[in-house]
């Protein structure tokens, strides 16, 4: 971003070299006082990018204050090419508040991690949906699925097809269930945050120093979770089922040993007497 005709020259380089489509991703610029994200990309698609991506924040910002969407609605419409916006796409509405801002599409980094379903609940939402509700259950099954994923990937590429870092990879010891750890404590981080006893998963995840491990504690995890939601479950039911008593009267019974009397003929007619007083009630609320 400092150097924009060399950015340039490197682009025009590549585009004449290869015959796939040539993109740049930029910030919106170096610092506060270098905020050349408009001239960079102009001079990249006149130096032949297919298309630009700019994520609205400086380098020197890193991830503090906010992704300026007003530069990048401006880069938008004055170039030609496809523009990308990217910056703040946490919640499912602003994926749908960003795509207003004229751009191609977005590129969404943070909010994925945290929650792999904002882009299907942000698709909800464009389809005048309520966003689809996500369990624990949910959050706690993709954690496998995405183990089964990542056991799959990069399997079968050829030697030589992806540049390995010296000192890493098989032939130095270096497992692919090593790898999917490492690949799983990366998301594990981001995909925790929020969650039920998520600090109590990142750790199992920090700590696990086998797949079968890990996936065997995330699974007892989940049964008891599970479990736990079935208990609170039946109490909520218990507490419903005893809310009205026989006059309609709402009120706050709760005890575990009493339930509603089945209505003999006598007691439909509104007799009181079956269900217990008000005096009589037993517990306090349970919270469910
Ligand atoms: C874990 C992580 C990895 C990323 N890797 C890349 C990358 O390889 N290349 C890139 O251009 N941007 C990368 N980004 C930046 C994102 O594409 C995105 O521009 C930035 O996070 C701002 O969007 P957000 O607010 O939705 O997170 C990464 C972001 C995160 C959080």
């Amino acid at each position: 971003m400092r150097e924009p005709e060399h950015a340039a020259s490197v682009i025009a380089a590549m585009a004449k070299a290869v015959k796939i489509p040539v993109t740049v991703k930029m910030r919106a610029g170096w610092n506060e006082s270098e905020r050349n994200a408009l001239t960079l990309a102009t001079m990249v698609e006149d130096a032949g990018a297919a298309a630009v991506a700019v994520h609205g924040r400086t380098a020197a910002q890193s991830y503090s204050g906010s992704a300026d969407w007003d530069l990048v609605a401006t880069i938008a419409e004055r170039l030609t090419i496809p523009v990308f916006g990217s910056g703040d796409c946490v919640e499912p509405g602003q994926v749908i508040d960003r795509l207003r801002a004229g751009v191609e599409g977005l590129l969404v980094g943070r909010g994925v991690l945290r929650n792999p379903w904002i882009l299907a609940q942000a698709a909800d939402l464009a389809a005048g949906r309520a966003p689809r509700e996500v369990t624990s259950a949910d959050r706690g099954q993709f954690l496998l699925e995405y183990i089964e994923l990542l056991l799959h990937e990069r399997v079968h590429e050829p030697a030589g097809f992806r540049h390995v870092a010296q000192g890493c990879g098989p032939a130095h010891g270096g497992s692919h269930h090593r790898w999917v750890i490492n690949k799983l404590r990366a998301l594990g981080s981001w995909y925790t945050k929020g969650l039920d006893n998520g600090s109590h998963l990142r750790t199992a995840i920090n700590v696990a120093e086998s797949l079968d491990g890990l996936r065997d504690h995330h699974r007892v995890v989940l049964r008891r979770r599970a479990a736990v939601l079935a208990a609170r479950r039946a109490r909520h039911h218990l507490t419903r089922a005893v809310f009205l008593d026989r006059d309609g009267v709402l009120n706050d019974l709760v005890c575990g040993t009493v339930s509603r009397p089945r209505r003999s003929r006598s007691m439909s007619s509104g007799s009181p007497g079956a269900f217990p007083r008000r005096s009589e009630r037993c517990a306090p609320p349970v919270s469910s």
